[in-house]
């Protein structure tokens, strides 16, 4: 698919921020990417255009009943100033995926990396330079039907934002402390787990509230039939690593397809270090601590890329990992992931996208 982008640039660049605290999702770049969706007509017009608010009718269909889907993936810029994207098509392949999940049109996937390549360069020098920052890009889709019934709408708009981006959590790669959640659940099979649509992440909002309540940064997610085995943390997939194998939840329809999930994966096994992908009780873990044989436990997910859990609490019982320290393979991971992606360490896998 051939797609011309029109580019308008803005007339008021904004200051750029101080690098050094820029947390999350807080600031936004000067221009932003969008595409219309005209059923009949397909995708068309794609322009990049100076950042700012849309103009939508209260009765468009995504504030009523959620039709969106999202991606989330990261730019950096390297000492030599090339700038490097990692594993683009894998969340534009994904975003097709949460499109079908939710009755949206796909999107050509080639095309959507360009536009992502093409918005980047346009606000390049918004890419932060400092240790553990870079620039996060989040295409999203919404439907635009002003409508109220419910029904897949007929129009659509995908666009990208940037945002120049420091640590997830204010702990940044230390250890957190994690609240296993026996009440709520995030997804079910059968159900949108494995898409990234906002309903899922409005769903898991009150058991956040809670677990911060309780003095935890997140939840741990147990699957929504026996809340018995172990699905994600957070926002993020998670991992264990259990007398030197590492184990991860299987992808089993609850559970969101992580693209630093699979590169932790592949770079693990790579390194010669097992890995093995299957269903995993809260029990299991319970009893691994008790045997001593838990040695670490962490997050994975593109804005931390990798959240290290220093403790767990499972109804009342409290599970200390490694001292509430970082552990060796999640420093590893830590280290070689973004090392790839800020262009430090040789890309033996591929991965970057210049
Ligand atoms: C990620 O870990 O990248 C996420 O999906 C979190 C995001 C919703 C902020």
């Amino acid at each position: 698919m051939s797609y011309q982008i029109s580019i308008q640039k803005t007339q008021n660049p904004k200051n750029k921020p101080d690098q050094d605290n820029l947390g999350f999702g807080q600031i936004f770049t000067d221009h932003m990417f969008i595409m219309d969706y005209t059923e009949g007509k397909g995708w068309h017009d794609p322009r990049i255009v100076p950042y700012g608010p849309l103009s939508l009718e209260p009765s468009t269909m995504v504030f009523h009943y959620g039709q969106a889907v999202f991606e989330g993936l990261k730019a950096y810029k390297t000492e030599d100033g090339r700038i490097l994207l990692f594993r683009p098509r894998k969340n534009m392949e994904r975003i097709n995926i949460s499109n079908e999940r939710v009755c949206i049109p796909k999107i050509d996937v080639d095309f959507a990396v360009e536009a992502c390549k093409t918005l980047v360069s346009v606000d390049r020098d918004w890419i932060p330079e400092a240790e553990g920052t870079s620039l996060y890009i989040r295409p999203f889709i919404i439907s635009t039907d002003p409508f109220l019934g419910v029904r897949p709408s007929w129009t659509y708009k995908f666009i990208i934002i940037l945002s120049p981006v420091g640590a997830y959590y204010k702990e940044g790669i230390n250890p957190v402390k994690i609240y296993v959640e026996s009440e709520y659940v995030r997804a079910v099979k059968g159900g949108t787990g494995y898409a990234k649509t906002p309903g899922n992440y409005a769903a898991s909002l009150i058991a956040q509230v809670k677990a911060k309540e309780l003095g935890y940064t997140q939840v741990l997610w147990l699957d929504g039939v026996e809340k018995k085995y172990i699905e994600e943390v957070g926002t993020m997939n998670v991992f264990f690593k259990i007398n030197g194998e590492v184990i991860t939840p299987s992808l089993d329809g609850s559970i969101l397809a992580g693209i630093t999930r699979e590169s932790t994966i592949e770079l693990l096994r790579a390194s010669g270090i097992k890995v093995t992908e299957r269903k995993i009780t809260i029990e299991e873990i319970y009893n691994a601590h008790e045997a001593g044989t838990l040695e670490e436990a962490f997050g994975t997910g593109t804005a931390a890329v990798i959240s290290p859990i220093g403790e767990l609490s499972w109804n009342g019982k409290v599970i200390k990992i490694n001292d509430g320290k970082i552990g060796e393979t999640a420093s590893f991971v830590y280290n070689t992931i973004t090392g790839i992606q800020s262009g430090k360490i040789e890309d033996k896998f591929g991965w970057t996208v210049e």
